[in-house]
């Protein structure tokens, strides 16, 4: 079979990860979670006091964002692969209210984006990847051989978000996630280094209305069709 690399685009909490691990699994590639490195610099940046409020301390972070290394490590128990931070597992850091609150402040930051897509890149130099993420069918592989963007509407989105985060024992209201996800959308749409958007050869997947399985179902048929 030919090895390809497949790019999973689209809103925040429209179950993209979800979709894009169990494609990876069942068809045996490498799951790179890109939001998730875009997490682990603003854990750092938290960590580091480099945010007074919304405002962050460019200049702190530029002198340290070539000490920030992020990687991958499969969980032998589950499976799954989980987020490094030099060196420290913040799997479960990185999906705080905290983190979600700052981390499109972050991603919207050039030279963190340049640092992210490098190393990105290199992640698929070997293909046999599922990446998901904001960019990655536009600006990290933009000749992927299969792009999706995948949406569903922002009150399915944020109903999803929260009864996850509630299940992991966080406090918080369904309109407080509504109005996260309404902000992230805005930043992530609207900044001029790697914007959300939908590459042109992308194929669209709405999935307001669609169980997992019929989700996986089509992932699984378009990868055939690359292949
Ligand atoms: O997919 P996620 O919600 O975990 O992503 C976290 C944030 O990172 C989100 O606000 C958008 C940003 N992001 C990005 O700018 N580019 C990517 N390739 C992936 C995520």
């Amino acid at each position: 079979m030919k090895k390809i690399i497949i790019a999973i685009d689209g809103h925040s909490s429209c179950g993209k990860s979800t979709m894009a691990k169990e494609l990876a699994r069942q068809i045996g590639y490498m799951y790179i979670d890109s939001g998730a490195m875009y997490r682990a610099v603003t854990l750092f940046c938290l960590q580091k006091g480099f945010f007074t409020g919304d405002i962050l301390d460019r200049k702190s972070l530029e002198k340290e964002i070539q000490n920030i290394r992020i990687s991958f490590v499969k969980n032998s128990e589950t499976g799954q692969f989980e987020t490094f931070l030099n060196g420290e597992n913040v799997e479960k850091a990185i999906r705080s209210m905290e983190v979600a609150d700052k981390v499109s402040i972050v991603a919207a930051v050039d030279f963190v984006r340049e640092a992210m897509v490098k190393q990105q890149q290199s992640m698929g130099l070997e293909k046999n990847i599922v990446m998901d993420g904001r960019d990655i069918g536009t600006v990290v592989f933009p000749d992927a051989e299969l792009k999706v963007f995948i949406t569903a509407s922002p009150e399915i989105r944020a109903q999803r978000r929260w009864k996850e985060l509630i299940d992991k024992g966080e406090q918080t209201t369904f309109d407080a996630v509504l109005s996260n996800l309404a902000k992230r959308d805005s930043i992530d749409s609207s900044r001029k280094d790697g914007p959300l958007r939908k590459a042109e050869d992308a194929v669209v997947l709405d999935n307001s209305h669609w169980t997992l399985e019929e989700q996986n179902q089509k992932l699984l048929e378009l990868y055939r069709e690359r292949c």
